[in-house]
């Protein structure tokens, strides 16, 4: 038998990557081994996966499971690029700051990255960069990609969406949508999935999985035709392919498949709430953005967060700023949450 060797009881901020995997998710790994299934995405639960996801997005979606999220992320853009394309994103996107250059590296593509007050890209900051082309000496604007929810926790309307692709599509360029936490911003929004991909104008997706609670996967979901035939053919140059694809997709159809992604994303949500209301009922800690779905970003002084962290793990978003990033996962307890603020007031009232 086997046991183990870390301390469960340990629990913090730091990332909704900290948590461990949903029980029903582990059940369904279960459920999908023994047995025999053909390798590489033949199997019976990818097939089954393809009609949830049908079912969410749209007879047109297709879905690609990959690894991870840098995977999918590089993988959905490339299949909108010729190679002298170039992608409009927040200086904020993950792909521009935390995936060491992949897009470039691996995906062969410029991105050009423009400044924004809070996560959110706009028709009139898009146009600080879409412009060029013809130009040989630009790489050339194909595609927007923007994050939903943010990285800084905050959230596109619909009405957003829709002017955002509105306005890159009429400037000949396709959008999309790193949804590594779509369903924290579908859940928080009241609204389907599909409502806000399919339904906003959204040429390509990358699905998250591994935030909410499966332990590793997720998926890229084509939502016109062209990007789909291309995967095919990126997916596996950019070692994405599963060979035991099944175990992968039994767990997005775990969390898709039911009402899972939803409950487990309006509870991280919650927490983020319960947790950003106690932010602001006290002194010498403030929030930097509205807490619109499972992440908080505070202002505080770096010796009380360095104190804090001895006590439970987040990391600085902005050490020079004093700014620090609290998440809350789909475990994440309301005691786990007051035993914080209280060890934050503590801290504070320590200064
Ligand atoms: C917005 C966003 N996109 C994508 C990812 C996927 O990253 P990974 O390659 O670690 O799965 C993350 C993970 O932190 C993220 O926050």
């Amino acid at each position: 038998m086997t046991s183990s060797i870390h301390d469960s009881s340990i629990r913090g901020f730091a990332s909704d990557n900290y948590s461990g995997v949903h029980p029903e998710v582990l059940a369904a790994l279960a459920a999908a081994n023994g047995g025999h299934q053909v390798s590489y995405g033949e199997d019976q639960y990818t097939e089954e996966l393809g009609r949830v996801i049908a079912s969410h997005f749209g007879d047109i979606a297709t879905i690609f499971p990959v690894f991870n999220g840098t995977g999918a992320n590089v993988t959905a853009l490339q299949s909108l690029l010729p190679r002298w394309g170039a992608v409009i994103c927040a200086n904020s996107a993950h792909i521009n700051v935390d995936e060491n250059g992949a897009p470039e590296r691996v995906g062969s593509m410029k991105l050009l990255s423009v400044p924004t007050p809070d996560g959110k890209l706009t028709p009139e900051l898009i146009d600080l960069e879409a412009w060029g082309w013809g130009d040989e000496h630009r790489a050339q604007p194909l595609a927007v990609s923007l994050t939903q929810s943010t990285e800084l926790g905050t959230l596109y309307t619909l009405e957003e969406l829709r002017a955002i692709t509105a306005h890159a599509h009429g400037k000949g360029m396709r959008v999309h949508m790193d949804g590594a936490r779509l369903s924290n911003a579908a859940a928080a929004l009241g609204v389907g999935l599909g409502e806000m991909t399919t339904g906003t104008g959204i040429d390509i997706l990358s699905l998250g999985g591994t935030k909410n609670g499966i332990m590793f996967g997720e998926g890229i979901v084509a939502l016109t035709e062209g990007p789909a035939e291309s995967m095919k053919y990126l997916r596996k140059m950019n070692m994405q392919l599963a060979s035991k694809m099944r175990f992968i997709s039994a767990q997005l159809l775990a969390l898709y498949g039911t009402d899972l992604w939803r409950t487990s994303a309006a509870h991280a949500n919650a927490m983020a709430a319960r947790l950003s209301a106690a932010v602001q009922a006290t002194d010498g800690v403030e929030l930097v953005y509205p807490t619109e779905s499972n992440g908080v970003f505070a202002a505080l002084p770096n010796a009380v967060a360095d104190r804090l962290r001895e006590r439970f793990r987040f990391y600085d978003w902005d050490r020079a700023a004093g700014q620090v990033r609290w998440m809350c996962s789909f475990d994440t307890t309301e005691a786990d949450v007051d035993s914080f603020v209280a060890a934050l007031g503590e801290e504070l009232a320590a200064r």
